[in-house]
């Protein structure tokens, strides 16, 4: 076990949770959303995504949000880019980091962004060009690293052949994405472990659905391998719209429990976490999947009722 005691959370639930609301969240919410998470502490968030408002609708405010976001010192804004005309939209918006995104199997990336996956990684270097042009660094972050709705199992050497080509990009940090919650202990072990041996400059990055309610359970694993990044959602928000059955990213206050109660840090104040879900909740209308924000951390105290409970 190694664990690192200093742990960066990335909030993705404006993104990647948004994104799948089938009403419109006002952009006023969405804004007021942010700034209550970055007074928790959070610093790293996936605020938006610069894509086509015909694919995502819900996200057709993202450079408003950008513009109105609170930037106190040390905030990294980062958003997603499909294409350079989204990163062209990007760098006009302010961003901090670009993020170019791509699935490890052709099926997915053709239903999320319809391109073969050599024509999304030809699209990366303008993007990358623009990025440079702007001074804006470019993160990567490949779809279904650990499991296929489609095509099933994804060797390592798949997600390995992708990181090389972000690798030659400049890119030096790239998110695994388990959109559909495929990912199990031994396959986050067998994969990072392939990626960390083929590419040690890379710092990666983990981000699990709870899908099959193992969320957590892979984070856990990821932390003794001595990860120290991870993406969450407040409240347990999201999932991808283009893959069947993926509800649900890791939740982030009961990521930050987990941390905590590990003795680990991440600079954020659950409580207000917690606050800022139920605030999320009643945004959206419906409950969400978090369980830390209903039960509260383990020491809350209650008060003693005269009943038993079964
Ligand atoms: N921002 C705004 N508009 C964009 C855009 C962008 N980044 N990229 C394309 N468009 C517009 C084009 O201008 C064009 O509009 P027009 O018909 O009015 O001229 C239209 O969208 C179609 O453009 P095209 O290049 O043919 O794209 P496409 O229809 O093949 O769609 C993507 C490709 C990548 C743009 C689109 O699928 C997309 O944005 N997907 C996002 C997927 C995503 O975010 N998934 C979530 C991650 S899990
Ligand atoms: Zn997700």
């Amino acid at each position: 076990m190694s664990l690192s005691s200093k742990i960066t959370i990335v909030e993705v639930g404006p993104r990647d949770g948004f994104q799948m609301e089938r009403e419109f969240i006002p952009t006023e919410t969405k804004i007021e959303i942010i700034n209550k998470l970055i007074q928790t502490g959070l610093r790293n968030f996936e605020v938006t995504s610069f894509v086509s408002p015909m694919a995502i609708p819900q996200l057709r405010d993202a450079a408003e949000v950008v513009a109105r976001v609170n930037r106190v010192p040390g905030l990294c804004l980062a958003a997603l880019v499909p294409n350079p005309k989204g990163a062209e939209n990007a760098a006009k918006a302010g961003i901090d980091e670009m993020v170019v995104f791509v699935s490890a199997t052709e099926s997915h990336n053709k239903s999320n962004v319809n391109r073969k996956i050599a024509e999304s990684l030809k699209g990366f270097e303008s993007v990358a060009e623009i990025g440079a042009k702007a001074g804006i660094p470019l993160h990567g972050a490949v779809a279904v690293a650990f499991g296929c709705p489609f095509e099933g199992n994804v060797a390592p050497e798949q997600v390995g052949n992708i990181v090389e080509r972000m690798r030659a990009l400049g890119i030096t940090g790239v998110t695994l994405g388990d959109t559909t919650g495929m990912a199990t202990p031994p396959t986050v072990r067998q994969t990072t472990r392939y990626l960390k041996d083929r590419f040690p400059e890379i710092e990666l990055a983990l981000h699990f659905h709870n899908t099959r309610g193992i969320g957590l359970v892979n984070v856990y694993e990821a932390l003794q391998l001595g990860y120290q990044r991870f993406e969450s959602s407040i409240g347990g928000l999201g999932g991808c719209p283009f893959a069947p059955g993926a509800t649900g990213n890791v939740a982030t206050e009961d990521l930050v429990y987990l941390i905590k109660e590990l003795g680990l840090d991440c600079g954020v104040d659950l409580e207000k976490l917690i606050d800022s879900a139920k605030l999320v909740e009643q945004a959206i209308g419906r409950t969400l999947p978090g369980q830390v924000m209903k039960a509260g951390p383990r020491l809350r105290p209650y008060p003693r009722q005269n009943h038993t409970a079964a």
